[in-house]
């Protein structure tokens, strides 16, 4: 007992020397300071967990236990409050909970996005208890934990959740937070103005994706059984609200979004659907709604939205979010959570490790220090991605031969050649020389102009200007 006591005490001043030196993370982890003997003593096993629902506070008590019984391998955070005042609760689960590894990327899961979309959110507490108890005795699920940091947000509208009904499979009700909006119309869109009023939920989740460099990401909702990958917008098709006014008053055969790492989405949405019992074989839900084949698809083909989460990680942040669609019912009865949990279990925990596919680096200077904000772009593909304040990147992609373009201010352009193959990914740090001559003259000017555009499709190129103006509004 005293052994926890002294370890818990440990924890939290680790804790607060992280977050004190590192100011990118305003978060508090909670730790188990709030817990008293008789928790301390239930810890030997953990706390179980059982299929059925959790509201708030149970859910609440069952991540703040998890973090009391694993100290080692979880930290619990929230990134603030819904419109009715409810955490936003992330669990860390990894072999560093508190600290980010360096050259290790980070990746996360949002559930209950929409509130009555209830299957996700406690299949990320089933992962949450998995994870944890088979670090010891799982080698591939103690490879991923020592080599990624994995965050599982079980719900981001613990408000529409709180009344939602168990059983209800079709309705909307407890779809929208708190003040009616729908979370995943709600964030900045790239292709149309979104006039909407920005809600807490969407906020807190803005700010979450700004601080912490994710890699990649799944938003997990129920009401169909699909993988569906960005965009989710398009420049031209009209706007549907929902699949159910799709269905009513436009036929399915929406033009794709195609983004600049199709190829990329489409394996990634491949490896969730491939993993699942039988999200493959791309069976409608009803006779009346659409049929996926391999159990995928590119979100505007579907149906287009403006607003939604999964285009605004990809194009603000650089990181590779798809729609996972769980579950035909949105809200089933308890008693069949085990077989959504035994149907998806593979798919959750080999999606993410898609994140160790690619090329990944650091980008430093002539004296060895990390060039922060550098711009990433893979040639062709014209989304540019960002390295972190330590210098590093990631970028996924598949086997095959690539150009890197690397700049930043006050530094003369690199492009780097990589080639990436399928089993492991590739390492590649870039040193950037600084714009200053030493041999001619004082200054040496840059080159800014870009090379001439690729032969890429005329919208592509429009995508990146735009893209470059919507960025340099918000950053600069
Ligand atoms: C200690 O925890 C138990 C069980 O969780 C609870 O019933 C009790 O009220 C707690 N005591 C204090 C002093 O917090
Ligand atoms: C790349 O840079 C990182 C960070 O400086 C360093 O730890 C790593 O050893 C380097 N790897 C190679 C192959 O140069
Ligand atoms: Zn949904």
């Amino acid at each position: 007992m005293a052994r926890f006591l002294v370890i818990s005490y440990v924890t939290v001043l680790l804790v607060v020397t992280i977050y004190g030196q590192h100011s990118d993370s305003s978060y508090s982890i909670h730790g188990d300071t709030t817990s008293n003997i008789s928790d301390i003593e239930s810890r030997q096993s953990g706390p179980d967990l059982e299929f059925r629902y959790h509201d708030h506070d149970e859910m609440t008590r069952y991540l703040r236990s998890v973090s009391a019984s694993y100290p080692a391998l979880t930290a619990l955070y929230s990134i603030g409050k819904s419109v009715e005042g409810r955490d936003l609760w992330v669990m860390v689960v990894s072999a560093s909970p508190y600290e980010h590894m360096i050259g290790k990327p980070d990746v996360k899961y949002v559930a209950n996005i929409h509130g009555n979309e209830a299957v996700g959110r406690e299949l990320l507490l089933h992962l949450i208890q998995y994870l944890v108890t088979s670090y010891e005795t799982d080698s591939y699920i103690k490879w991923l934990l020592d080599n990624t940091r994995i965050h599982l947000m079980p719900s981001m509208n613990p408000d529409g959740f709180a009344i939602s009904k168990e059983g209800q499979c079709n309705t909307i009700h407890g779809r929208h937070n708190a003040r009616r909006y729908d979370l995943n119309r709600n964030f900045p869109d790239f292709f149309k103005a979104n006039s909407k009023q920005p809600q807490p939920e969407t906020e807190a989740v803005k700010e979450w994706i700004s601080k912490i460099q994710f890699v990649l990401s799944g938003s997990l909702h129920g009401g169909a059984l699909v993988a569906s990958y960005p965009f989710d917008n398009t420049p031209s098709a009209r706007i549907c609200r929902s699949s159910v006014s799709c269905s009513v008053f436009q036929s399915y055969a929406h033009s794709p979004s195609i983004s600049p790492d199709d190829d990329v989405f489409r394996h990634l949405s491949l490896v969730y659907s491939n993993n699942h019992a039988k999200m493959s074989r791309g069976v409608s839900c009803k006779s009346n709604t659409p049929s996926f084949k391999n159990g995928i698809t590119n979100g505007a083909a579907w149906y287009p939205l403006t607003g939604g989460m999964q285009d605004y990680n990809y194009l603000w942040h650089g990181c590779m979010e798809i729609t996972l669609e769980i579950s035909c019912c949105k809200y089933p009865p308890a008693h069949e959570l085990p077989k959504y949990w035994m149907d998806n279990k593979q798919s959750l925990i080999k999606y993410l490790a898609e994140t160790h596919r690619g090329a990944h680096g650091f980008v430093m200077d002539e004296n060895g220090n990390p060039v922060e904000r550098a711009s990433v772009k893979v040639k062709g593909r014209d989304v540019t991605y960002h390295t972190t304040k330590y210098g590093e990147f990631w970028r996924i992609l598949l086997p095959g031969t690539y150009r890197l373009d690397v700049s930043a201010e006050g530094y003369l352009p690199q492009e780097v050649e990589f080639i990436v193959i399928d089993s492991h990914p590739t390492l590649l740090n870039v040193t950037l020389h600084s714009a200053k001559r030493i041999d001619t003259g004082p200054y040496y000017r840059p080159v800014v102009s870009r090379p001439p555009p690729a032969p890429a499709p005329g919208f592509l190129t429009s995508i990146s200007n735009s893209f470059q103006n919507i960025f340099s509004n918000f950053f600069g």
